[in-house]
């Protein structure tokens, strides 16, 4: 039976650990970090992950750490390198920590008798792998690809919150090989530790690469588009983008997930992307205008509210943002559109507090210098004349009218994601916007008719 160890203990890279414990495998894991390997071996999650706790916890038999790359890989077949690939000023990916790490698996190959198979994991620009990361296994192993060791390079289709569930079940395995060796010990690996048998697509380094990029861009893509036919739908009479975008999700060659057009998209994966893509295409002498125009949309999103609420903010207006992670349920920060208002409500001069149930600690320090993290979601509201609803999270769909009524004054409620139309369309005292709905049925339809008058 395989052994496997995985180098790099975060968010992805621990929870594919116990996730492969979980199915019968013994793995070793290796991390710089003691914390998150003294974690592991106490049974404990090093990093927050649903399930991931429970699932080290059950597996703990099969499942230890270490900081010694050179113990890992003598101790294992088959290794996976999740760690950071931070994106630089130009928009691509750093292989300075793939690289060091490489250079510990290799002197760790020099050390080994029989085949070893290495896969990539992390996010990295075609060519990566074969001549950024390649040439540092084979120096300092003094051994050579396809005949003492393997090389893949394989990401994960994985989301915060369910990495779990996402890398057992995928929709399929993407599987990018130095030789045929390497690919069919992976292909064969990956079909014995996922339950469904998902299919594997097998191909050259170069191109695996570019398809992981490839999805995340084009999921961004989809989402940059729902968000411009909301934008539309505000100025066409009973405009809805629900309703266009649930007839466009019946089409089979669009499908209906990614449609919802609301605020854009946010975290450690997506926006850079489209960056890295931009960049790639630069390089080689063309040009990702989808890409980088996606990028540009999503990024202008924080702005647009800020417009459409221009005339509501005299200096000093209390708004309240609500959600502040880059979706429910999480607590990441990185690239969210809730962070990026706050910021830019602040800048234009409005007194902000904000919410959000589990990303408030991280966000106060992020915002220390625009506004005011409230654990009580009441606070947040009873200071507020005007609150924007940033992400889909059930805590804020839960609210009712009488959570927004105040005695005296109407409160304005942008609502992105469209959660309370059925509570507040309507109600007095609160002056309610959906995004992505018609926001003035008479004058869009005035404006239509003049489209049409000779
Ligand atoms: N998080 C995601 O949703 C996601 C999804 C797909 C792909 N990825 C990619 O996976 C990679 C890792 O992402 P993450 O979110 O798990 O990162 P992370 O920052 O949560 O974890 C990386 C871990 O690697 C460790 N590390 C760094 N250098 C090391 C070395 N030389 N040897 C051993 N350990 C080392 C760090 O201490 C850290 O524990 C990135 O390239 C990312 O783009 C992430």
């Amino acid at each position: 039976m395989m052994i496997y160890s995985i180098v790099g203990l975060g968010k992805l890279g621990a929870s594919m650990a116990a996730a492969i414990a979980s199915r019968g495998f013994n793995v070793i894991g290796v991390d710089v970090n003691a914390h998150a390997v003294d974690a592991v071996n106490a049974g404990r999650a090093p990093v927050q992950e649903t399930g991931l706790g429970d699932l080290i916890a059950a597996h703990r038999d099969r499942l230890r750490a270490t900081t010694s790359h050179r113990e890992a890989i003598l101790g294992s077949d088959v290794t996976f390198v999740i760690v950071p690939t931070p994106s630089d000023e130009s928009g691509r990916f750093s292989l300075q920590y793939a690289a060091w790490a490489f250079g510990e698996i290799g002197d760790a190959l020099a050390q080994k008798t029989g085949y070893h198979l290495v896969v990539l994991t992390s996010t990295v620009l075609p060519g990566s792998t074969r001549h950024g990361l390649l040439p540092v296994l084979e120096q300092r192993s003094g051994k050579k690809c396809g005949v003492d060791f393997g090389l893949c390079y394989s990401p994960e289709f994985i989301a915060l919150g369910s990495v779990i569930r996402d890398f057992l079940h995928p929709d399929f395995t993407l599987v990018g090989e130095f030789d045929d060796r390497s690919g069919r010990t992976l292909a064969e690996a990956y079909a014995a530790i996922m339950p469904k048998q998902p299919s594997c697509r097998r191909m050259s380094l170069e191109n695996a690469e570019l398809t992981k990029i490839a999805v995340n861009t084009f999921v961004t893509t989809k989402i940059a588009y729902a968000n411009m036919l909301a934008d539309l739908c505000e100025r066409i009479p009973g405009g809805d983008v629900d309703v266009v975008s649930d007839a466009l999700g019946f089409d089979a060659r669009i499908g209906r997930k990614y449609l919802t057009g609301a605020l854009g998209y946010g975290g450690p994966c997506f926006p850079r992307d489209n960056v890295a893509l931009g960049y790639l295409a630069r390089v080689l002498g063309t040009r990702a205008e989808l890409a980088e125009t996606t990028d540009r949309s999503n990024q202008a999103l924080a702005g647009t509210i800020l417009d459409r609420l221009h005339v509501s903010i005299a200096h000093g207006t209390t708004v309240a943002v609500l959600g502040l992670a880059y979706k429910p349920f999480s607590h990441v920060i990185e690239e969210s559109q809730g962070v990026a208002l706050v910021k830019a409500l602040s800048r234009h001069g409005a007194r902000v507090v904000a919410h959000d149930p589990l990303a408030a600690s991280l966000a106060s320090l992020e915002l220390k210098d625009h506004g005011l993290v409230l654990d009580s979601l009441a606070d947040c509201l009873r200071q507020a004349s005007v609150v924007v609803i940033t992400t889909p999270d059930p805590v804020y769909g839960a609210l009712e009218a009488n959570d927004f009524v105040q005695s005296g004054r109407t409160m304005t409620v942008v609502d992105c994601w469209r959660l309370l139309a059925s509570k507040l369309s309507g109600q007095p005292g609160v002056n309610y916007v959906a995004v992505g709905r018609s926001v003035d049925d008479t004058a869009n339809a005035a404006r239509l008719a003049a489209l049409w008058a000779s």
